[in-house]
C-alpha cells in the first residue's frame, strides 16, 4: 500500500505520536500515543465511537485527514487491513481477489499460497457471495497475508461470526502471526479476545488511550486464568461495564 509517512528506525513497526482528529467540531482522537513493536500483538479496545476505527484508518494511510492532521504516524513498512464485513469483489474469484493489485511476478501462485495458510485453497475458484461468513473472513485474511505486511490492521474482523467460528479464527491469526510475525493492531470489543490474543491490551477513551495492560502470558491461554480473571475485572472496570455477577 502506498504510504506519505515518514519510516522509522528502531524496534518499533508503528508509531503515533500526540495523534489527533476532528470531523467538523467534534475531537475524536486528542493525542493519542501508540507504539507498536516489530511482531508485537497489541488489541485497542473501547466503547462504540471511541475512535478505535479512526485510528486504524489513519495507520493504513486510508484516512482522508485535512493537511495538518496526518501528522504523528509513522510505520516502517508494509501495511495490510482486514476489516469486519470482508469486502470481496463480487464479479472477481476469490482466487482474484486476493491476489488484486499485487505487483508479485505470479500474483496467482501468491494468492494461492495465502489460500492455503487460511485453509482456504478448495474456495479459490469460488465467487465470493457463495462463501460462508467464516470462508469470506478467511479470504479476506489471505488478501491481508499475501502483501507480507509488517504491520497487519484488523478491525473487528471476528466480531460478525458465531461463536465457534470466531474460536477457529483466534487460532488461524494465532497460528499466523506465529508464522509471519508482522505487528498487529486488533481493534475488538470483546475483552476476552483481546486477553487471548494480545501481548498488549489498549482502552481508548476520551480520545487517548486510557488504560493499558501487558498480558504477559503464554500462549494457549486460558480464559479463566486467574491473571486474566484479574485484567478483565480491570479492563471492564476502564471501559465503564459492571462484571455479571458482581454488582
Ligand atoms: N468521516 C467521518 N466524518 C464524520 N465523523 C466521523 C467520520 N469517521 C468517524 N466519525 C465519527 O468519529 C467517531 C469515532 O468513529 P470510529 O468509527 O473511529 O469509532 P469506533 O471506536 O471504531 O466505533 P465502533 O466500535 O462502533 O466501530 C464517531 O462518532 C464517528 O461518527
Ligand atoms: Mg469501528
Amino acid at each position: 500500500m502506498a504510504r506519505d509517512v515518514p519510516a522509522l528506525t528502531g524496534e518499533a513497526v508503528a508509531t503515533v505520536t500526540g495523534f489527533s482528529r476532528r470531523f467538523g467540531d467534534r475531537t475524536v482522537l486528542d493525542g493519542v500515543d501508540v507504539t507498536i513493536g516489530r511482531g508485537e500483538f497489541v488489541a485497542l479496545l473501547g466503547r462504540s465511537g471511541s475512535g478505535k476505527s479512526t485510528l486504524l484508518r489513519a495507520l493504513a494511510g486510508l484516512d482522508p485527514a485535512p493537511a495538518g492532521e496526518r501528522d504523528g504516524i509513522a510505520v516502517d513498512g508494509t501495511v495490510a487491513v482486514a476489516f469486519q464485513e470482508p469486502r470481496l469483489l463480487p464479479w472477481k474469484r476469490v482466487r482474484a481477489n486476493v491476489a488484486l493489485g499485487l505487483r508479485t511476478p505470479d500474483p496467482g501462485a501468491a494468492a494461492d499460497g495465502a489460500l492455503t495458510e487460511v485453509g482456504l485453497i478448495d474456495r479459490a475458484g469460488a465467487w465470493p457471495l457463495t462463501l460462508s461468513g467464516g470462508e469470506a473472513q478467511r479470504a479476506s485474511l489471505a488478501r491481508a497475508l499475501v502483501r507480507r505486511p509488517d504491520l497487519l490492521l484488523l478491525d473487528e474482523p471476528f466480531s460478525a461470526l458465531d461463536a465457534l467460528t470466531r474460536i477457529t479464527m483466534h487460532r488461524l491469526v494465532l497460528d499466523l502471526w506465529e508464522r509471519h510475525r508482522p505487528g498487529i493492531l486488533l481493534v475488538t470489543h470483546d475483552v476476552d479476545e483481546a486477553l487471548l490474543l494480545a501481548d498488549r491490551v489498549l482502552v481508548l477513551d476520551g480520545g487517548r488511550i486510557a488504560h493499558e495492560s501487558r498480558v504477559g502470558l503464554d500462549r494457549p491461554r486460558h480464559r479463566d486464568h486467574p491473571h486474566l480473571l484479574d485484567l478483565r475485572s480491570t479492563l471492564l472496570a476502564t471501559l465503564g461495564v459492571t462484571p455479571e455477577g458482581t454488582a
